[in-house]
Order: C-alpha cells, then structure tokens, then sequence
C-alpha cells in the first residue's frame, strides 16, 4: 500500500488545493482563541483583532478571531464528504482584560458555528492535559470567594458532515481491515480520556511541544483510527508541526496538511524520519496490549471467541476478525509533500514487529 501526505504552506480560510468532498476525516487544533501565544497569529489575519485587545475589548476580540476561524471551518464543509467526520481539538481560555478576569469559551462557540454550518455534533471527548501542579492554583488564596477552578482539560469536539452516516459497500474490506480491538474501542470511545501520557507522548514533548502546542500524538492517532478507513485522506487545516500526517502515515491514511508557518515543516521531516521505527513501536504496542488483554481474558476463564484471520490470537468479536495493520516502510518526498509505503503485518507464526529474530513474512523488517 502507498499513501500520501500534501503539505501546503498557505492559508486554511481557503483550501484552494482541495476538491469538493475530496477527504473523508478532519483532525486539527486550531490557534486557541484569547490564549496569549496565539494573539500575533490573529492579528496577522485580521489587525482589528490587535486593535481590539488593545483598547481592552475583550468580548469583541473574541468575536472577530471565531470569525476567521469559521472561514476555515467553512471550507471544511465544503472539502469533506457527506457523512465526514470533523474532530476539532480545542481548549478554552482564561484571562484577565482590562482589570477583568473571566473564561473565553471557545468550545461553545465553535459548536455554534459548525451547527449552522449543517454539521450534526456528536457526544464530544474531553481529555486531561499533564498541569504542573505547582503553578496550578497560582494566585487563588485560601479565602472564598474569589478563587476559580484551574482548566485542566481540553475539548476535542466531533462534528458529522450533513444528517447521513458514510455508507460502505457491504463486507468492505478497507472497512473490515481497518477495526480496532474491543478492548480498543471500550477506552477511545469513553467521553474521558484520561491517559494519553503512556508510551507515545514522548514522540511530541520538550521543547517541540512548547513552541508549537503540538497534540500528543495519541490524539490523532486514535481518532484517525475510530473516524476512518484504509483509503481514506485526513485533513488538518492547522497542521503545526504535522502531528496528524505522522499519525496518519502510521495509521496507513493519506493526510493533507496547511500551514502558515514554514519554518514546521523542517520539523516534521526530522519527526517523518524515523516514521519506520515509530509505526513498528505503535503496532508492537498495540498487539503487546491486546496479547496481555486475551491473556487475562484466559485467565479469567473467559477467552475471546473469535480467530483474528490474519494473527495467532482470539478477537471478541465477529466484526475484529479480519483487522490488519500495515507497517511504514519508505518514505520519500513527493511534489506535493511525502509518499509512504506499507507492508500488510500478519503474524501466524506469531512475530513481534519489533522482533528482528523473527521468521517475518516481510524480509523488509528483520
Ligand atoms: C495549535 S497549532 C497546531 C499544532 C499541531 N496540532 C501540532 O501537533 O503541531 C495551530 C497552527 O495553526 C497555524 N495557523 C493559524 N492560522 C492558520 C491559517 N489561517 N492557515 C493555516 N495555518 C494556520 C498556526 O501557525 C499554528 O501552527
């Protein structure tokens, strides 16, 4: 399988490069609006907004950066397919403007403007982020009343594309290849996610994160795999550092990314380098985790019914039986941006990806 990854340093409000319906998942983090870090990012798309926090306006700042984010989410509507799905990743802000402190929230507000966009919000995730407890209640005292709770968690908001689920050719195999574990689909699908700071969180923290509020990798990760199929294109209008395009490269999904600042991009091709080993870390993780969960289930003496088709173990279920992960084995440069290639993994003889010992169908990873 070969996929590929559009990079465009050009401007989300239009996605000029971009077709009618032509991706099936949007996943971004937009510049969170009234968040410090991001004011001179507004401020060059619309120079009012300078103005307005200026003069200590905070209300109608607020207004006028909603308003260029809409014109992104506005060409979403156009790009994405009927039935897509949109997951917009988003914190909302706390600030203090002209001697008055109060929260921006932004999540209700892009809600707003996607519903009269024709979308159809779905129940929406929200995940803790790691907060240094030592600054956490700076400034708040032990008298009442004047203290307010810390924002320790950030939105990500799920959006349908139109009324109409994506429908699927019966027995599809993009489909049916590209399921997830029960015991998957028990934790993504939990409104709560509260632990997304295991293994992979390393690949996007330090000094990267810091500089260009970069998602964990998870993030992407797991809602590329929830919200699409092999096949599909993911687009992320704010794509930073790239944290979606890695995620898809691993997921096997084409990706297509814009983004202002061109200075990412170099970036992204240190993090796209080493797309070889991270794809065999996430699927060893991944088959490592489900191996323990069947052996549990064993002990329990409840093991799973199912024989996976191409893998040694039980699945839970019928709908598991035919998942298939790819492996990233190449990536070169294209025009457009990147082009990767995947090998299907099967383990009958039960070969760990990361096992160079193995008797590996795939020469390509001993
Ligand atoms: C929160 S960051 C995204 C971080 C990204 N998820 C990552 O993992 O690195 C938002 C990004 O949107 C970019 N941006 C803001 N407005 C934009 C626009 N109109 N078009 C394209 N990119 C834009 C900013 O430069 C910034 O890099």
């Amino acid at each position: 399988m070969r996929t590929e990854h559009g990079v465009h340093i050009d401007d989300s409000r239009e996605l000029d490069h971009l077709a009618d319906d032509s991706v099936e998942l949007v996943v971004t983090s937009p510049p969170y609006p009234m968040i410090e870090m991001w004011d001179h990012v507004f401020g060059e798309l619309n120079e009012e907004i300078t103005q307005r926090l200026a003069e200590g306006a905070g209300a109608a700042a607020f207004e006028l950066m909603h308003e260029e984010l809409n014109k992104t989410w506005t060409e979403i509507s156009r790009v994405l397919v009927d039935g897509g799905i949109a997951c917009i990743n988003v914190g909302d802000a706390t600030r203090n403007i002209d001697e008055s402190f109060r929260v921006y929230q932004n999540h209700s507000r892009i809600i707003d403007n996607f519903e009269e966009l024709g979308f159809e919000p779905l129940p929406e995730i929200l995940w803790r982020k790691p907060v240094n407890s030592g600054a956490k209640f700076m400034g708040s005292g032990m008298l009442p009343p004047n203290a307010y709770a810390t924002l320790e968690h950030e939105y990500i908001l799920i959006f349908r594309n139109g009324a109409q689920q994506r429908t699927f050719e019966p027995k599809a195999e993009r489909r049916y290849n590209a399921a997830y574990f029960w015991e998957e689909r028990n934790e993504w699908f939990s409104d709560l996610w509260t632990d997304i700071t295991g293994t992979l969180q390393r690949l996007s923290e330090g000094e990267l994160r810091e500089r260009s509020a970069a998602f964990p990798f998870e993030i992407p990760y797991q809602l590329i795999n929830m919200y699409s199929v092999y096949g599909d294109t993911v687009l992320d209008p704010f794509w930073g550092t790239g944290t979606t395009s890695l995620a898809a490269m691993v997921a096997a999904r084409n990706s297509v990314g814009y983004e202002l600042q061109e200075e990412f991009t170099n970036v992204f091709a240190d993090r796209a380098a080493e797309i070889r080993g991270m794809s065999r870390e996430v699927i060893h993780e991944r088959l490592t985790e489900h191996r323990e969960f069947v052996r549990q289930r064993e002990n329990e003496g409840e093991p799973p019914e199912y024989i996976a088709e191409h893998y040694a173990f039980p699945v839970t279920t019928k709908q598991e039986k035919h998942i298939l992960f790819y492996l990233a084995d190449t990536i070169e440069t294209t025009k457009e941006g990147y082009a990767v290639t995947h090998s299907a993994y099967r383990d009958h003889a039960d070969v760990d990806p990361l096992d160079s010992r193995g008797q590996s169908t795939h020469a390509d990873f001993t």
